[in-house]
Formats: structure tokens, sequence, C-alpha cells
């Protein structure tokens, strides 16, 4: 997600510099936010020239060391605690004390990776939704230590990207994943007992409840396997039988099966991401 957060920020008119790990992954970064700009100017909501100028604001570097005088840092890399808490005591020692520091993480505890920092009070979640572009939620997660301060200014910041906040506590899957991820493992328990097809449960839900995508076809958007690891989350913390992981989930994932970015998950996709005829 880290370049439609980049995209978003630049959009608002923030000088950017975006930290990935190597030179590919800054090109591929590049490649998307360039694809997602020119959908938003060919849509008519960006100005060619402000894609251009937005474009331009992004600095790309593989150096943390590049970001210590930023005075935001939305971290978006694995969702793994340990190398999450590696990047953090890494950014403590070079970033100015100033700084705020922000993970985008989807469920992990935000107090646990503040901990490994000297700027508990200047910690926060900033947890944005794909495709960021369009989404318009931001939800802002409290840490335990995370001060009014910290959280003003990240309301102020949020609301500057045209974006709406909402502030929450740090429990895992805060209010989005918290009901989103029970929602879709119910989805594919009916699949499991044979209620119906893919296909007629996200017709249900498209056409009954209005939703823009049904369970399946949200589920092959975000992929398999971050709904997998935000199930483990939730059912290690809650031990909730309700959100542990199916067992099609758990071969799907095992199988590679993890959506559109694999090419196949509940659907198949061409080379473009685009859902093939069935
Ligand atoms: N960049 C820029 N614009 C984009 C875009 C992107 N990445 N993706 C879609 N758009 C634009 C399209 O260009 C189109 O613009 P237009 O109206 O000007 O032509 C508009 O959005 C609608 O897109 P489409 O016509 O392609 O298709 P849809 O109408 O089906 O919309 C969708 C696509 C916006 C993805 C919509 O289906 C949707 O809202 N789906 C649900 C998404 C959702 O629930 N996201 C949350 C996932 S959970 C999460 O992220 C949390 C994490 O922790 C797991």
């Amino acid at each position: 997600m880290g370049s439609g957060i980049a995209q978003a920020c630049a959009q608002a008119g923030f000088d950017v510099t975006v930290r990935e790990v190597d030179q590919r992954a800054i090109e591929r970064g590049f490649a998307s936010v360039d694809g997602s700009l020119a959908r938003l100017v060919k849509g008519g909501r960006a100005a060619e020239a402000d894609a251009k100028a937005a474009r331009e604001r992004i600095q790309p570097t593989i150096s943390l060391e590049d970001l210590r005088d930023c005075d935001l840092v939305i971290e978006a890399v694995l969702e793994i605690m340990a190398v999450k808490r590696d990047v953090f005591a890494e950014l403590d020692r070079c970033c100015k004390p100033e700084t705020i520091f922000t993970s985008n993480t989807s469920s992990l505890p935000i107090t646990d990776m503040a901990a490994i920092t000297k700027r508990t009070d200047r910690f926060a979640g900033l947890h944005f939704f794909n495709p960021v572009a369009v989404m318009q939620l931001v939800e802002i997660v409290r840490g335990i230590s995370t001060s009014d301060e910290t959280m003003a200014t990240l309301r102020a910041f949020v609301e500057k990207l045209g974006k709406t906040p909402v502030i929450c506590k740090d429990t895992p899957g805060f209010v989005v994943n918290k009901l989103l991820v029970p929602y879709m493992i119910g989805a594919i328990r009916l699949l499991e007992q044979d209620v119906a097809s893919p296909e007629d449960i996200d017709a249900a839900v498209k056409l009954g409840l209005r939703h823009p995508m049904g369970p399946f076809e949200l589920l092959d958007y975000t992929g398999l396997d971050i709904c997998m690891h935000v199930a483990n989350v939730l059912y290690e913390e809650f031990k909730d039988p309700s959100m542990a992981p199916p067992p099609l989930l758990r071969r799907m994932v095992a199988a590679g099966h993890l959506g559109r970015k694999s090419g196949r998950g509940f659907y198949e996709y061409d080379e473009k991401g685009d859902r093939k005829k069935s």
C-alpha cells in the first residue's frame, strides 16, 4: 500500500520521501503511482498538471537515513512484528526527535511497535484502505501512550489528504478489520458448506446489501494471505472461533492462490489483473 499512501500525500501537496528496499521495488511503486494517477486524470478526478506535480514531489531512496528530516513517517513494511520493530528502532536512531512515527498495519498492536522507540507519545497507527486513491477512510489508532498533540496533528494531516479520520483504540483489527474479517470468513464457510457459489454469494451481497464488491471479489482484491494474517491475529487475541481462518482459506493460501496478485484466488485474472471471463 506504500505507493498509494505516497501518492495520496503528494497529491495533497506534501513533499514525500519513499524508502524502498531496492531499485526494483522503487520502479514497481512508481509504475503503480503512474497507473493510478493516469486513472484519476482519465476519470476527471485530477488535472493532468496536478498529477504531474504530485509525481515530482515523490523522491525515492533506498536509505533509511534519508528520512531523518521528515516530520511524519508512515511505515508500510511487511506485516511481521519483528520486521516492523527493527525498522522503527533504526528510524528512532536516525530521525529528528520531533518526527511522528505511524504504522499502516492492518491489525498488529501499535503499542508494541512504539515500545521499541523513545517516542511512544509521538507514535500512532494510520491505517489506509485499498485503493488508497479512492477510499475516503483513514483509521487513526491511538496507542496507550500516544499524546493528545500527536492525535490532533494526525487528524489535521488526514483531513489535509482530503480523507475522513476515524479515531480508534489500539485493539486487534481496529474498527474495519474487526468487522470485515469475520464477514469474509463467514462467506468462505458458506462456500465450504455448499450453500451457494462464489458468484452467487457475491451477487447476493452486491444486490442485497449494495456493497461495491462481494466478499470473494474483495478477498481476491485485498489478498487471501492478508485476510488469513489478520484472522490469525484476531483469533490469537480473542480466541473467538468466528475469527479463525477456515480450512479452505488455509489451503488456498498454501497453494499460492492469493487472489488478483497471483492470478488466481476464488476467480482467475489475466496479467493486467483483470478478471477472466468464466
Ligand atoms: N487509483 C485511481 N483510481 C482508481 C483506482 C486506483 N488504484 N482504483 C479504482 N479507481 C477509480 C477508477 O478509475 C474509477 O474512476 P472513474 O469513476 O473516474 O471512472 C473508479 O475508481 C471506480 O473504479 P472502477 O470503475 O474500476 O470499478 P468499481 O466501480 O467497481 O470501483 C473499487 C472499484 C473502488 C475498488 C470498488 O469496487 C470498491 O470500492 N471496492 C471495495 C473496496 C474496499 O472495500 N476496500 C477496503 C479493503 S480492506 C483494506 O484495504 C484494509 C486492509 O487492512 C486489508
